[in-house]
């Protein structure tokens, strides 16, 4: 299989109740399951980070429709490709709301500067994003 997959960084537009962000997961998820795609979103700060993954076709029409949802803006494509094999295979969409005190555990402060850490990476080849997905995946498997 043509396997692709997109990951991007946009600004959350409204702030979504607790019901609202379930209908959203569901409504993703069950579109996602019928395409085949799989991955992972985080929110942080107000910003979403995504990762999505499956067939290339597929991919290209929910980009494409993620792209122009209201619901976010300013977004920032952060990495796309192709992969022999999925990173989130039984994941639909997991989703995760980082907060402040995570981050803060993780990368040693509360005031990440999400765009500072994506537009200037360091030296440190592992940056502070992956860390908190790492370990959100690592709670996801255990
Ligand atoms: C942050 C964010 C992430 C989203 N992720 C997905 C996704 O993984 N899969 C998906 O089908 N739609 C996702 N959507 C919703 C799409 O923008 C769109 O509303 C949805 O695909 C339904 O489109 P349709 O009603 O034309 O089929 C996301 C929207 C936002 C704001």
């Amino acid at each position: 299989m043509n396997l692709r997959y997109v990951s991007y960084m946009s600004v959350q537009t409204q702030v979504m109740s607790k019901t609202e962000v379930e209908n959203f997961l569901f409504k993703i998820r069950e579109k996602n399951k019928r395409l085949a795609i799989t991955g992972v979103l985080l929110l942080i700060q107000g910003k979403f980070v995504q990762y999505i993954e499956g067939p290339n076709e597929e991919i290209d029409l929910v980009y494409k429709k993620i792209k122009h949802d209201p619901r976010h803006n300013d977004l920032l494509l952060l990495d796309d490709g192709y992969l022999e094999n999925r990173q989130f295979t039984n994941w639909s969409m997991a989703y995760k709301e980082v907060e402040d005190n995570h981050i803060k555990s993780i990368v040693g402060r509360k005031d990440l500067n999400l765009d500072d850490v994506f537009l200037n990476p360091t030296e440190d080849k592992t940056h502070p994003v992956l860390k908190i997905l790492y370990n959100f995946t690592k709670t996801l498997s255990s």
